[in-house]
């Protein structure tokens, strides 16, 4: 970026690590969050005003019609720093011409590593185990669910699901996917797609969700598909929590239709239902699929590659359609 021009005007919701920050205030003409303040919507408009762009999160933010409809005319860009962007009202923004981009790739073997922690914590009990140890108590009888040799089913094979996939060949497990058609996936070749759910859900002993959130997915896994899963089927989510009725999740976990839930994401987070807390079958963390020093610095240079790129006058490379 040439130093002779203005340097672009950037509001920053939330905070970033500290190297895409230094970046960010080099090139870029910043106001941060540095302290994370939960700012009143009308505070943080404020802090939009006359801003050329905007570096958002899932985690921080909801940018919906109302609120871009507020947004001032200065602001041309938002770059969300997660690959979902389901905060977003993408159709408002466009409607206004505001181009938005996400960060895709970066977090996949993040989201797909911390996919299976969930998946193994919630088999083999975890949560209990650990609670038991931290209370200085000890016990031998936490018997779990076999992993090894099981069949792992995927709804929504794209590149998070295809990583935990080929992760489960070293547990010598079975993937199953359900999908309109079969995907090219060379690197798993014995993965075995199901066009049906009625051959599908049955199959899963356990199941891992990485759909994107859209009006297609909301509520995807209801009481109905729950019930067509095995007997004390592992339920695993780090995709978005809305994807799944939290009242059929809830139900099934406590009369033992769903062996146990490991769960990364929630329906209106932090606000999470106090249910799941409240079940000993669940294994739940605070949305921290992709949250690793590395991926959180390659995520943060993705946005600002988006960003350098649109106000060099370039094509985002990850503009959001
Ligand atoms: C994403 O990128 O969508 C994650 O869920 C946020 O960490």
């Amino acid at each position: 970026m040439s130093p002779q021009r203005p340097r672009p005007r950037l509001v920053v919701t939330h905070q970033l690590p500290e190297p895409v920050e230094a970046r960010v205030t080099r090139d870029y003409e910043a106001l941060l969050n540095t302290a994370e303040v939960a700012f009143s919507p009308q505070q943080w408009l404020e802090r939009c005003r006359d801003r050329d762009g905007m570096i958002c999160s899932p985690l921080a933010d909801v940018l919906s019609a109302d609120v871009i409809a507020k947004l001032p005319n200065s602001l041309r860009i938002i770059a969300t720093n997660s690959v979902g962007y389901n905060h977003i009202d993408i159709a408002a923004a466009h409607a206004r011409g505001i181009v938005v981009t996400n960060t895709p790739g970066v977090l996949t073997d993040a989201t797909a590593d911390l996919t299976w922690l969930l998946l193994l914590g919630a088999a083999r009990r975890a949560s209990e185990g650990e609670a038991i140890m931290r209370a200085r108590s000890w016990t031998s009888k936490l018997l779990g669910t076999h992993v090894s040799g099981k069949a792992l089913g995927i709804v929504g094979m794209g590149r998070i699901g295809a990583a935990v996939a080929r992760r489960a060949a070293g547990f010598n497990m079975q993937v199953h996917y359900l999908s309109r058609s079969a995907k090219a996936l060379p690197d798993l070749p014995d993965a075995q797609c199901h066009t049906s759910e009625d051959s599908f859900w049955p199959k899963c002993e356990f199941l891992s969700i990485h759909l994107p959130l859209n009006a297609q997915t909301r509520g995807f896994l209801d009481a109905r598909r729950i019930a067509q899963l095995p007997r004390g089927a592992i339920v695993v989510n780090t995709a978005r929590g809305d994807i799944v009725d939290d009242d059929a999740l809830i139900a099934a976990l406590s009369d033992g239709q769903v062996g146990a839930a490991g769960l990364d994401v929630f329906t209106n987070e932090p606000n999470f239902r106090p249910e799941y807390a409240a079940l000993s079958n669940t294994f739940l963390l605070p949305h921290l699929g992709s949250a690793t020093l590395e991926t959180r610095r390659a995520m943060g240079y993705k946005v600002l590659e988006n960003l350098d790129a649109f106000f060099a006058g370039q094509e985002p490379p990850d503009r959001i359609p």
